[in-house]
């Protein structure tokens, strides 16, 4: 009788064996799975670490160039595109930046140069030279930035310094800090 069972119990053992996927094997790779599992969460969060999710934004400052490469009464649409801000030069010499951007809902204005106004292709603002709006739904003049000189006699424009203009005052009264005399 113990013959039999002993006999028995090493034909199970046997069998055991004999499958592809012993427990022992189950087991091991189950341990295996975890560990392989965990150090990919890790790596995962160390990526994210060394690579966080930032945005890169332009720098707010730009040189603008020489003062005497804009003619006196014109509007300088060199960093319209890149920086969205026009460089404005009255015909006494001095300057203002100003932003490119309607003051109704944010479209980008064109400067009509044959008419001396801007123009919003979106509902129809106008604005005079000075950023005043004078038709469409616009309700207030065009804001500027910041423009000074740099020591080299540079124009330098501050992006991060905005004069934000109120709704039916003269422009150059509400920010004469906004001018620039050379
Ligand atoms: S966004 Fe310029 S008129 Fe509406």
């Amino acid at each position: 009788m113990e013959e039999v069972q002993r006999k028995q119990a090493l034909e199970l053992e046997e069998a055991d064996e004999a499958t592809i996927w012993s427990r022992r094997d189950f087991l091991s790779l189950t341990a295996w799975g975890g560990v392989l599992a965990f150090l990919a969460t890790v790596s995962v969060a160390f990526l994210r670490f060394m690579f966080p999710r930032v945005l890169f934004e332009p720098s707010p400052r730009f040189d603008a160039g020489r003062p005497d490469t804009y003619q006196p009464g014109t509007v300088g649409e060199r960093f319209k595109q890149s920086h969205r801000t026009w460089i404005v030069r009255y015909e006494d010499g001095s300057f203002f930046a100003m932003l490119a951007i309607c003051t109704h809902l944010g479209c980008t204005p064109n400067w009509i140069a044959a008419d001396r106004k801007y123009k919003c292709p979106c509902h129809g603002s106008g604005y005079y030279v000075d950023g005043f709006n004078y038709e469409g739904p616009a309700p207030r003049p065009m804001d500027r930035v910041k423009i000074t000189l740099s020591p080299e006699g540079d124009l330098l424009v501050d992006k991060s310094i905005v004069y934000v203009m109120r709704p039916g005052g003269d422009p150059d009264e509400q920010y004469p800090e906004s001018l620039l005399r050379v």
